[in-house]
C-alpha cells in the first residue's frame, strides 16, 4: 500500500497535466475530543492546565499539551485553526467551524454527562448545529462577512469526521461484553451514514473520514476494564478491545464504499488512523518515544493514570494537596492524559497520514478533492 501511494505520488508529480491542489476554502469538522478545539470547554467548563502547555502556553480548549491532528491538518491547508461552533467569544468562522466536543458519540447517549462522562452533543446534535450554521450564514452574510464562510465554501470545503471511539468505550463502560458492543455497530454506523448523507444533501462533496484508534492501548481503557494478562498483545495492549476497534473500522470502511455508490458526486477519503497510531505505539523506541502506554500527565498506577483524578485535577498525596501535572518531557511521550495523545504523537501521526500513505484512496490531503487517477 505504501508503495502504491508512492507510485501514485510520483505519477502525480510527473503527470503532464499540472496537478492542482484543492485550495479548500474551509474545513467543517465533526467529532469527539480527538478533534475538539474548544467546544466542550465552551459548554461544560474549561480544560484545566497543564493542557495546552507545549504549544499554546495556556489551556486552549484541547485535551492535549498542544495541537491535535485537526490543527496540523488545517495548518497544512493554509487555514487558521478552527473555532468551535459553540464558542461565543473570539470565534472566526471564515474558514470553517468545528462541531466536535469531548465525549461525543455517534448515537445519542441515554444517560446524562454526569452519569456517563459522555457529551450530550452527539453527532446528530452536531448535524443540527451544522444545519443551523449553514442557514444562518446566508442570513448574516452581509453583516458578518469577515466572520462567516462564503456560500461556496460549503460546496468546496472539506468535511472531516473523527468519531466512534466513545460509542465503543461507552458500551464497554456500561459493562456490555465485546460481543454486545459489536452487535450495536450496525446501528451506530447507520446513524453515522444519515449525517454524512445530510451533509451531502446540503452540498458537501469532499469528505475525509478517520477510523477509530487502538483504544485497547489507552490507559483509561486498560485501567477501567482490568484486562487479564493472557489477553494482552506483545505491546501490552488489550487484544479483545483492539479487535473491537478493528471490527468497527472494517464496518466503517464497508460503509464508505456504500456511500461512494449512493453519493455519486462525493469524494470520500478513508484514513486508517488505527494503523498509524498502532505503528507509533508498537515501534515507539524506533521513533524516538518512551513508555508508549504511560500517561504523561497523570497520577499513579502502572500507567500513571487514575480513573478518579485526571490531568490538572487535585489529589491528596499523604495529606498534601497536589495538582496532577505534566511529565518532564512531553515531546518523547505518546499518551498525554491516559485518554488523549501528546502534540508530539499527533504530529507524528499527521506527518504519516498527510501524504495519503494510510488513506483509501491513497491521495494526499492537499489533493483530497480529486479522483484517484488510474
Ligand atoms: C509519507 O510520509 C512518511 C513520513 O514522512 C514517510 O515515512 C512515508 O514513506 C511517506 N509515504 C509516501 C508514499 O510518500
Ligand atoms: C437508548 O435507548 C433506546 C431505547 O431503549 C435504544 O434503542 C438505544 O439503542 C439506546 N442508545 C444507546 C446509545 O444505548
Ligand atoms: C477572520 O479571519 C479572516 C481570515 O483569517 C480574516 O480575513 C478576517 O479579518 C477575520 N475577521 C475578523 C473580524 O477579525
Ligand atoms: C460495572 O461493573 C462494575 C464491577 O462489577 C460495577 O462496579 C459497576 O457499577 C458496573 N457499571 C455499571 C454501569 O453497571
Amino acid at each position: 500500500m505504501e508503495l502504491k501511494a508512492c507510485v501514485l505520488f510520483l505519477l502525480l508529480l510527473l503527470s503532464t497535466k499540472p496537478v492542482k491542489t484543492c485550495d479548500f476554502p474551509a474545513v467543517f469538522n465533526f467529532g469527539d475530543s480527538n478533534s475538539d478545539t474548544g467546544g466542550l470547554a465552551a459548554a461544560f467548563g474549561q480544560v484545566p492546565p497543564p493542557n495546552g502547555e507545549t504549544f499554546f502556553h495556556r489551556s486552549a480548549g484541547r485535551y492535549s499539551d498542544g495541537r491535535l491532528l485537526i490543527d496540523f491538518m488545517v495548518q497544512s491547508l493554509g487555514l487558521p485553526y478552527l473555532s468551535a461552533f459553540l464558542d461565543a467569544l473570539g470565534s472566526n468562522f471564515t474558514h470553517g467551524a468545528n462541531f466536535a466536543t469531548g465525549g461525543s458519540t455517534i448515537r445519542p447517549p441515554n444517560r446524562t454527562r454526569h452519569q456517563s462522562g459522555l457529551s450530550p452533543i452527539s453527532l446528530n446534535v452536531q448535524s443540527y448545529q451544522f444545519n443551523d450554521f449553514h442557514v444562518r450564514t446566508r442570513q448574516v452574510q452581509g453583516i458578518f462577512k469577515e466572520l462567516v464562510p462564503k456560500p461556496e465554501a460549503f460546496t468546496r470545503g472539506l468535511y472531516t469526521f473523527d468519531i466512534g471511539q466513545n460509542d465503543l468505550t461507552g458500551g464497554l463502560f456500561l459493562n456490555l461484553t465485546v460481543d454486545q458492543v459489536k452487535a450495536s455497530v450496525p446501528d451506530i454506523l447507520g446513524q453515522f451514514k444519515t449525517v454524512v448523507k445530510d451533509v451531502y444533501d446540503k452540498g458537501g462533496r469532499f469528505f475525509w473520514i478517520h477510523n477509530t484508534g487502538p483504544i485497547g492501548c489507552l490507559p483509561y481503557v486498560l485501567e477501567y476494564l482490568q484486562i487479564n494478562e493472557g489477553q494482552m498483545d506483545k505491546n501490552g495492549c488489550a487484544n479483545p478491545i483492539n479487535e473491537l476497534a478493528q471490527f468497527f473500522n472494517r464496518k466503517l470502511k464497508d460503509l464508505v464504499n456504500q456511500l461512494r455508490e449512493e453519493l455519486p458526486e462525493a469524494l470520500i477519503t478513508y484514513v486508517d488512523i488505527y494503523k498509524a497510531r498502532y505503528s507509533l505505539i508498537s515501534q515507539a523506541h524506533k521513533h524516538g518515544f518512551e513508555y508508549p502506554l504511560r500517561a504523561c500527565c497523570g497520577y499513579g498506577g502502572k500507567y500513571n493514570y487514575n480513573i478518579h483524578v485526571g490531568c490538572g485535577g487535585k489529589v491528596n498525596d499523604n495529606g498534601k494537596e497536589i495538582i496532577v501535572g505534566s511529565c518532564k518531557d512531553p515531546s518523547v511521550m505518546i499518551i498525554w492524559d491516559g485518554i488523549h495523545y501528546t502534540e508530539a504523537a499527533n504530529k507524528w501521526v499527521f506527518s504519516h497520514i498527510v501524504n495519503g500513505s494510510y488513506s483509501d484512496p491513497s491521495i494526499p490531503l492537499l489533493l483530497a478533492c480529486q479522483r484517484k487517477r488510474d
